[in-house]
């Protein structure tokens, strides 16, 4: 396909099929023309003018041309309003939905996109408009959704230091009612903002990290003032646009020329920042690992085991045969009263397979040592973390395998992972 597929092109966005004649567009983020609303001043476009059902029509055609040129792992993000005609509310979310299912695009989600800034005034039987749908499609049932990289983990911090097996190591799935500001006038210029209502930088870099990674292809059918595509090129994504009015795409390529610089190095700060989010999940990990050789232990004493004298806790590179586990952990137990080995052996099969052990994301490897000799010869040579039968998110000891005899009574958590956090720092 020629490079310059690749911009936004002054053609009727019912025939992009003639400007890309391949599935290439991972993600299409858009939001069409209203209905009857604005005269955007040009013979072919969609909205003005046109009965309901015709301006419905003429949506089915553009996106059934998004759906020839979208790969099957690819999404459709459509932001769209419901609207006031002769007296009543018309639900377009819902009709457009319905009309486009029969080309095969799928609902995923619904998704509310609280403006938190709206007129202060409405209808007679309305609320204030305050609000807007996001509707998610996708081509086929593998899409792509990188729910990782769009997690909230700043917002555990209060919790996961007593409770890391309870929530996910990567951070809190976004909610399905979003908070994004409506851009005010600022760098876009003036007058600007008020001519095309642009959807929030932030939503937009939200659907392209859920949705895409570098290099992807990007494309907006009504580009308008460019938001989306501007915000897939500082994002290092490939980007098509459609938009009729060329004053549009040249106000987009100026404005792409003049920020597109400190705009590409914010997003490479951003994701730099992920990088944090890689050493949260680390230590969730690590505090789950210590966690649950603590609950191993209490479970096996409910049981009336209470024969286990040491654990060695070892994180493992090794990848978890079930999906849905995280990581993969080696326990090595050294057991006080060897004739026991099969019952605790039988005991643990038992425990681990039910909550709250079965819910850490962990693939135990279990090996158990009758004595002290065989014990040792097993762990490394260096320093090791000593935890108590109470607490795994801070170390009480440090200390070498020759000084085991330093051991209090309820030390009985050894490691090499060291995690030493302060309950209080994190209320
Ligand atoms: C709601 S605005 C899009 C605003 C955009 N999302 C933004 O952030 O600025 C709809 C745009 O669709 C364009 N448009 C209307 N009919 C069109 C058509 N048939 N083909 C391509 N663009 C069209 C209009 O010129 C307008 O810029």
């Amino acid at each position: 396909m020629p490079k310059e597929l690749y911009k936004i092109h002054q053609i009727d966005a019912r025939e992009i099929n003639k400007l890309i004649k391949k599935p290439v567009v991972s993600v299409t983020i858009t939001s069409p023309p209203y209905f009857d609303l604005k005269d955007y001043g040009y013979a072919e476009q969609i909205g003005f003018g046109q009965s309901y059902d015709a301006y419905l029509n003429d949506l089915v055609k553009v996106f059934t041309n998004v759906f020839n040129c979208t790969l099957d792992t690819g999404t459709l993000w459509v932001i769209i309003d419901m609207f006031r005609k002769e007296g009543e509310t018309v639900p377009l979310p819902f009709d457009f939905a319905n009309k486009i299912k029969a080309i095969g695009w799928k609902l995923q989600e619904v998704i509310i996109w609280g403006k938190d800034k709206t007129v202060p005034w409405a209808h007679k039987g309305q609320m204030r408009n305050s609000f807007e749908y996001v509707l998610m499609f996708s081509k086929s049932e593998n899409y792509t959704f990188h729910i990782d990289t769009v997690r909230d983990y700043e917002a555990l911090k209060k919790w996961w230091v007593k409770y890391p097996e309870r929530y996910n190591p990567r951070g809190k799935t976004p909610e399905a009612i979003w908070h994004f500001d409506i851009p005010v006038q600022g760098s876009w210029g003036k007058g600007y903002i008020r001519h095309f209502c642009p959807l929030p930088e932030e939503m937009i870099a939200q659907i392209l990290k859920l949705t895409t990674v570098e290099g992807d292809v990007v494309l907006d059918p009504f580009s308008g003032s460019g938001a989306v595509l501007s915000k897939a090129a500082n994002m290092k994504r490939r980007y098509i646009g459609s938009e009729l009015n060329p004053e549009y795409i040249q106000m987009f390529e100026n404005y792409l020329l003049q920020t597109g610089e400190e705009k590409r190095l914010e997003y490479e700060q951003g994701e730099r920042t992920l990088l944090h989010q890689n050493v949260f999940e680390e230590l969730i990990l690590k505090l789950r690992a210590l966690k649950y050789a603590r609950t191993f232990f209490q479970k096996l004493k409910d049981a009336k085991l209470d024969e286990i004298a040491l654990v060695f806790v070892e994180m493992t590179d090794q990848a978890p045969q079930k999906t849905h586990l995280l990581i993969v952990v080696k326990y090595l137990i050294l057991v006080r009263d060897q004739s026991k080995l099969q019952e605790i052996e039988l005991a643990t099969q038992k425990i681990i397979g039910k909550a709250p052990l079965s819910k850490f994301g962990i693939e135990p490897l279990f090996q158990y040592a009758g004595n002290f000799n065989d014990f040792s010869v097993m762990l490394p040579e260096g320093q090791l973390y000593a935890y108590t039968n109470k607490a795994t998110h801070c170390y009480k000891k440090i200390l070498s395998i020759r000084e085991i005899g330093a051991l209090s009574k309820n030390e009985v958590i050894l490691s090499e992972i060291m995690v030493d956090l302060n309950e209080q720092d994190y209320e």
